[in-house]
C-alpha cells in the first residue's frame, strides 16, 4: 500500500456530503466546508470543530465555493504534506476575491502549529491561524475579527483546556467513530515533528472519555477507534468513584467494552515500546477488542531503529508481535516504514526488507524519508538520494503489495461478521467493514445499514473483498 492510504485528504466530512438545510423558521444558515489533511487525529479534530461552530449557525457544505468560512486542517508531517496547504490556500485566495471578500479561511492543525503567522505573511488572504490545542477559540476569534495579527493566531498548548471546552455531544456519521483518548508524543523520534506540533504527551480522563462514547453508543455507534499519537502510552485518570492511579489503555479498553451497544473496539497509533502485558492479554480475552493492530516499526536495522530514536530493537518488535499473535492467533497486523532514513545503507534496507517477510503484514503504509525543519535526523550525515529512496520504496511496496493481497484471499471461503456502513458504488450493493479493518461489498437491501451481517466472502483483491450476505448476527463476533 502507498503512503496515501493511512492519511487522509478529505474535502467535508468523512466524504459524506451533507447540504446546509434549516428549518423555516430558524435563523440563516451560515456554510462551512472543512478540507482535511492527515491523520485520524485530524479527521476527529474536523469532526468536532464542525461541533463547536454548529451553535454559531455555521453548517457544512459540499464545496469551498460561496463557503461563509472554510477551515484547512493541515498535516505536517512530510514535506508535500505541508506544500499542499499553499497551493490550496492560492485557489482559495481567488475564491474569496470572488466572494468579495465575504468568505473567512482558517488555517487549523499541525502546519498552523509549526508556522504560525508565517502562514499569513505567504498568504495574506488567510483570516485566522490555530493549531490543535486551539480550535475551541474558533468562536472568539470568528467575533474578535480583528485585522491585528496577532489576534488571528491561536496556537496554544493547553490541551486540558480544549477538551474541557469541546461542546459534549456529538453528531456522529454513521456506526464507526473516531475517539481521542491521548495526545501529543514524548517519544522524539529523531525525524518526526509530531512531539513539536502536538505538544507534551496528555491523557484524557476515564470519565470524559466514557461519557463520550456513551453519547455516541446512544446515537447508534458500534464501532469506536481510540485515538493517540501514542494511544498506548495513555495514562488517563480514573473514573472519579473509583479513584487510584491512573489507568493503562489496557483497563480503558476494557471498560469501554462494558458499555452497552459497543460492539467493537480498536486503537492507532501505538508504539512497540508501550505495548505492556495487560494491552496483548486484552487482545485475547475481550470480545469487542477487533484482531487487528497497527504497530509501527519504521525500519529492521537496529543502527537505524537506533539513529531513529524509536527505543527497541528490530527482535525486541519481532518478539512483540508473537506475544500479540499468541494472544490473539487471528490478529491482522499492520505498520508504517520509512526508507531512506539518513545513514541507511543497502544492508540496512535489506534488514527492512526480511522484517517484513517474518512478519508477514497484512496492510502496511510506507514512506520515503522527508527531511523536517527542527528535527534531529536533517542534521544527521548520509542523507540518501531520492533516485535510491524511490528504488527502496518500489521494492518494499511491491512485496507490502503481495502480503496484503494475499492476507485478502486467505478470507475466502470464510464467513466473516461485516459491520454494514452504507451504499457501496454499484446500486443493490452495501459496503461495510470486516474485523479486520478490510473494505467488504456484498449485495443487500439499504435497511441492514449499522447492523453487523454475516457474510460469507468469495472473493478478494488487493484492496477490498466481495461476498454474499448469510445472517444478521446478535453481536460483534
Ligand atoms: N505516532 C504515530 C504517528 C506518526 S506519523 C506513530 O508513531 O505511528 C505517521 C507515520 O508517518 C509514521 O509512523 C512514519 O512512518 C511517518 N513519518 C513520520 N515522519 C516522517 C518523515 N519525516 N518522513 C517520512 N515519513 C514520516
Ligand atoms: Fe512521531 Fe515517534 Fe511520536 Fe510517533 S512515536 S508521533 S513517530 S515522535
Ligand atoms: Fe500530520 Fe499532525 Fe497527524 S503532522 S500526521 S496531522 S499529528
Amino acid at each position: 500500500m502507498t503512503g496515501g492510504g493511512r492519511f487522509f485528504r478529505i474535502g467535508g466530512f468523512s466524504g459524506i456530503s451533507r447540504r446546509m438545510t434549516a428549518a423555516p423558521d430558524a435563523k440563516p444558515l451560515k456554510g462551512l466546508f472543512i478540507s482535511t489533511y492527515g491523520c485520524q487525529m485530524n479527521v476527529y479534530d474536523s469532526e468536532r470543530i464542525r461541533d463547536v461552530l454548529k451553535p454559531l449557525g455555521y453548517a457544512p457544505v459540499d464545496a469551498p465555493e460561496g463557503a461563509d468560512l472554510v477551515v484547512i486542517n493541515t498535516c505536517h508531517i512530510r514535506e508535500k504534506a505541508t506544500e499542499k496547504v499553499y497551493s490550496e490556500l492560492g485557489k482559495l485566495k481567488q475564491m474569496k476575491l470572488a466572494s468579495g471578500g465575504r468568505m473567512t479561511i482558517a488555517v487549523a492543525g499541525c502546519v498552523a502549529q509549526a508556522e504560525g503567522a508565517e502562514i499569513i505573511r505567504r498568504q495574506p488572504a488567510v483570516d485566522l491561524v490555530l493549531g490543535p490545542q486551539a480550535y475551541h477559540k474558533l468562536p472568539e476569534m470568528i467575533a474578535r475579527a480583528s485585522r491585528a495579527v496577532g489576534d488571528r493566531l491561536e496556537t496554544g498548548f493547553d490541551t486540558v483546556e480544549k477538551f474541557d471546552a469541546l461542546p459534549k455531544t456529538r453528531d456522529p456519521d454513521g456506526p464507526t467513530a473516531f475517539v481521542s483518548v491521548q495526545e501529543g508524543c514524548d517519544k522524539f523520534c529523531t525525524f518526526c515533528v509530531v512531539p513539536y506540533t502536538r505538544g507534551a504527551e496528555m491523557s484524557r480522563s476515564v470519565d470524559d472519555i466514557v461519557s463520550e462514547v456513551r453519547d455516541l453508543a446512544a446515537k447508534g455507534v458500534r464501532d469506536v477507534t481510540l485515538l493517540g499519537q501514542n494511544v498506548n502510552a495513555f495514562h488517563g485518570a480514573p473514573p472519579r468513584i473509583e479513584g487510584g492511579a491512573d489507568w493503562t489503555l489496557g483497563r480503558l479498553v476494557r471498560y469501554i467494552a462494558k458499555i452497552g451497544g459497543i460492539d467493537r473496539i480498536r486503537y492507532t497509533t501505538s508504539h512497540p515500546r508501550d505495548m505492556d502485558d495487560d494491552l496483548i492479554a486484552a487482545h485475547g480475552d475481550t470480545p469487542a477488542m477487533m484482531p487487528f493492530l497497527h504497530l509501527p516499526v519504521q525500519a529492521g536495522s537496529d543502527r537505524i531503529l537506533k539513529a531513529m530514536n524509536r527505543g527497541h530493537s528490530a527482535d525486541q518488535y519481532r518478539d512483540i508481535i508473537a506475544r500479540v499473535r499468541a494472544a490473539r492467533p487471528d490478529i491482522a497486523i499492520a505498520t508504517d516504514f520509512i526508507v531512506g532514513f539518513p545513514g541507511e545503507s543497502d544492508a540496512d534496507f535489506e534488514a527492512t526488507m526480511q522484517l517484513a517477510r517474518d512478519i508477514d503484514y497484512a496492510i502496511a503504509y510506507s514512506f520515503k524519508y522527508s527531511a523536517r525543519p527542527g528535527t534531529p535526523a536533517t542534521e544527521m550525515h548520509g542523507h540518501v538520494s531520492e533516485a535510491v529512496k524511490d528504488e527502496r520504496l518500489q521494492a518494499l511496496q511491491a512485496l507490502l503489495r503481495d502480503q496484503q493481497t494475499a492476507f485478502n484471499r486467505s478470507q475466502v471461503g470464510k464467513t466473516l461478521p461485516v459491520l454494514v456502513t452504507g451504499r457501496g458504488r454499484i446500486p443493490g450493493q452495501m459496503h461495510g467493514r470486516s474485523p479486520y479493518l478490510q473494505s467488504v461489498h456484498f449485495e443487500a437491501p439499504d435497511t441492514l445499514v449499522n447492523s453487523i451481517v454475516d457474510v460469507k466472502i468469495v472473493s478478494a483483491t488487493m484492496s477490498s473483498l466481495t461476498g454474499e450476505p448469510l445472517r444478521v448476527c446478535e453481536t460483534a463476533q
